[in-house]
């Protein structure tokens, strides 16, 4: 699946399949403006670390067109519309990434038009070189799953979750390819249930076997036998090792280190941020109260009760077996294996 993020340069359109309405329906949902963009990436139209990266590559693209309304001031508009981008979510360090590598090719005695052509080859190098990093973590982390494995994964790391083929759901479909037989359990990701709903709509699409579970039946399974080994991804992977994803991972870290099963994350280089010495500097989404109190148009807490939404937490980097990357696995001590393999490579 690579063509749920579509460009299309003669209208400045960007198309992406709405993953709000999925299992169930496909449909497509249009950005033509800023504003749109923006709010794709806030009600989760689109998600996943590496796919709200590409998102923001082209959204700077419609950034430019609508600023060039500004006349003589569209520098200043672009700068605006920029910033609002750049603020639509906190935690995935690969929507400022991605537009610090857009403006990283933007010189003040660029015109419009020779800005807008550089920014599309960037937008879609981005989101070429995206698979391509997937696949390469698919290559190296699927090395670490055995034949008959069950892995079981939180959130949706998928091909939904970047341009194509997935970070963790990637290493598995690395094993595949490889002819390994590999059943996934997917966790179901309250409240967004990016497990139940997209993670298995993915695997199952591939045909690769997968088994939704509720999030609190994490400890019994494993209590169980039935997980062999736990591949997550993240939304940031800080120069210690300490990794922002979707609440509810570092359960599971806790879980499988008490149990004995290795737990990976893989991540692209776009979702490491050095700048950030550990966790706690990580700025955590704090959503709606809506997405907890109701399933759907259904009510399921009582009126006037508040309730907790926090999108991402912290796995210390100690209940992390490996850190599974497009350049190769990087294991404990951290500090210095991501120094040595990430902190001089740069990307695109
Ligand atoms: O809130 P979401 O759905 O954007 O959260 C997504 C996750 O937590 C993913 O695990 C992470 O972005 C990695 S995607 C390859």
């Amino acid at each position: 699946m690579e063509d749920h993020i579509q460009f299309d340069p003669a209208t400045t359109t960007l198309f992406l399949l709405d993953q709000r309405s999925l299992p169930l329906l496909e449909e497509t949902f249009a950005c033509r403006t800023v504003e749109d963009v923006v709010f794709a990436l806030q009600t989760m139209v689109v998600r996943g670390a590496p796919a709200i990266g590409v998102t923001a590559a082209y959204g700077c693209c419609i950034a430019l067109r609508q600023a060039l309304a500004a006349g003589a001031y569209w520098t200043n508009e672009l700068e605006r519309l920029l910033g609002i981008l750049e603020q639509a979510r906190p935690t995935a360090v690969n929507l400022s990434w991605a537009i610090t590598v857009m403006r990283s090719i933007w010189t003040a005695s660029m015109d419009p038009t020779t800005l807008g052509t550089a920014w599309l080859n960037k937008a879609q190098q981005i989101q070429t070189q995206d698979i391509a990093m997937c696949k390469a973590m698919g290559r190296h982390g699927g090395q670490l799953l055995d034949d008959g494995d069950t892995v079981m994964t939180h959130c949706n790391a998928g091909a939904l979750a970047t341009a194509g083929y997935g970070t963790a759901l990637g290493v598995i479909r690395g094993a595949v390819d490889a002819g390994k037989h590999i059943r996934v359990i997917a966790n179901e990701t309250r409240p967004f249930l990016q497990g139940a709903r997209l993670t298995a709509y993915e695997l199952h699409k591939d045909g690769i076997a997968v088994t939704v579970a509720c999030d609190n039946a994490c400890s019994y399974l494993m209590s169980q036998g039935l997980v062999h080994k736990v591949v997550v991804g993240a939304d940031r992977i800080v120069a210690n090792g300490d990794v922002a994803n979707k609440i509810g991972t570092s359960g599971v870290a806790i879980l499988a280190r008490h149990y004995g099963i290795p737990f990976y994350v893989a991540a692209p280089s776009s979702t490491f941020d050095l700048k950030i010495s550990d966790g706690s500097q990580i700025p955590i989404e704090n959503r709606t109260p809506r997405e907890v109190t109701h399933i759907g148009a259904t009510q399921i807490t009582p009126h006037d009760v508040p309730v907790f939404n926090f999108a991402f937490d912290i796995t210390d980097h100690s209940l992390i077996t490996a850190l599974i990357t497009e350049h190769g696995v990087l294991y404990p001590p951290f500090t210095s294996s991501i120094a040595d393999m990430i902190g001089q490579r740069t990307c695109p």
